[in-house]
């Protein structure tokens, strides 16, 4: 059977970075509490020049790179945002336009934090169904610009960047053995929105918004959201938890990350964690923390990966697959 299996990863982070120490001159806030809450230190800040389309590209870039190909190698772009160079056409288009592609099709999907998980089962969808040999599938994000910089109990939580798979179709026995995407879950709950949202649209103020978040009652959901998917996903394949050699969680708060791998039965040293670099950067978040711990040589071929992500909407979701 066919198998989608990662050939390639890239990032790309804005030049800038902020410290938690650098939001203490204008609201009332301190690095211990931030780190104490959240175990952010710093996130990377898009300056004027650097777009959700222009970090995208050059993740993607990167990714292409990593995996020796070119973009007329490439049959279709997935790119999750919530936050877009522009309400229409969609980013992706961007940047295949940018990448020099006259060829194939490209899309955004929005499924904010959740987005990049969204992005892979789908991407997998249409490889296995024939549609496509290789997808980028790119998480980029710009969320500085949707921020209430006033607001503390938000502000401090959000950074840039963007992480960049290619994911290509290859032979599988369709055993566990198999490389590839073995297993994926996604869900969402519509009835929470205004837990986690942007006060803004297009179509009901026609600006775009800031991010407006009951941090605590996102908390409260979090840890029943992720273990939710991830025991469909360990089901589906009949892998137990002790079985992954790597968790990749969404990087929204380390407090949320520990409590899941904990609740999960994870052992810590198995967790990759990357909030306290970049902060919570939405779809971007799993394949910046990806691509981290490719970079280091901790992620090794035939590895079981396992990758969850939850946000606003709510959605969720997760997808198991071996390196
Ligand atoms: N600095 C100092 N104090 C602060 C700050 C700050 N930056 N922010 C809030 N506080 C204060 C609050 O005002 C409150 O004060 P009070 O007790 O006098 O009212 C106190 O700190 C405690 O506030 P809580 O909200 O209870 O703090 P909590 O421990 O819940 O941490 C946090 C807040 C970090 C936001 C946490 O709730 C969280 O991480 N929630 C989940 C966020 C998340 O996972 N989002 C994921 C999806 S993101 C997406 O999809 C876009």
């Amino acid at each position: 059977m066919i198998r989608s299996a990662v050939c390639g990863v890239g990032t790309a982070l804005p030049r800038k970075i902020m410290t938690n120490k650098d939001f203490e001159s204008f609201i009332d806030t301190s690095d211990a509490w931030i780190v104490q809450r959240t175990g952010i230190r710093q996130r990377h800040i898009a300056s004027e020049d650097e777009t959700t389309a222009s970090l995208g590209e050059k993740a993607a870039r990167r990714a292409l790179e990593d995996a020796n190909l070119t973009p007329d190698d490439i049959d279709l772009i997935i790119l999750a945002t919530a936050t877009p160079n522009n309400t229409f056409p969609a980013t992706a288009v961007e940047v295949q336009y940018r990448l020099g592609m006259h060829h194939g099709f490209a899309f955004d999907i929005q499924a904010v934090c959740s987005g990049f998980v969204y992005g892979l089962t789908t991407a997998d969808l249409h490889i296995r169904g024939g549609l496509a040999k290789r997808v980028l599938v790119i998480g980029s994000e710009t969320f500085s610009r949707i921020l209430d910089w006033s607001d503390r109990t938000t502000c401090v939580l959000f950074g840039d960047g963007a992480g960049a798979v290619v994911l290509e179709a290859i032979e599988g026995e369709g055993t566990i053995a198999d490389r590839g995407i073995l297993a994926s879950s996604l869900r969402s709950d519509g009835s929470q929105k205004e837990k986690l949202y942007v006060d803004g649209g297009p179509s009901t103020t026609g600006t775009v918004g800031q991010l407006r978040m009951q941090g605590r009652e996102v908390f409260k959901h979090a840890v029943g959201m992720i273990t939710d998917v991830v025991e469909d996903v360990l089901n589906q394949t009949g892998v137990a938890a002790e079985e992954l050699d790597w968790f990749v969680p969404h990087q929204a708060n380390k407090r949320i990350i520990d409590a899941s791998a904990k609740k999960l039965g994870i052992a810590e040293e198995k967790v990759v964690v990357t909030v306290d670099l970049h902060g919570n950067t939405s779809a971007a978040s799993v394949p910046l923390a990806l691509a981290h711990a490719v970079s280091q040589d901790r992620i090794k071929r035939g590895d079981l990966v396992l990758l969850e992500a939850m946000g606003g909407g709510f959605t969720w979701g997760a997808t198991l697959l071996r390196w």
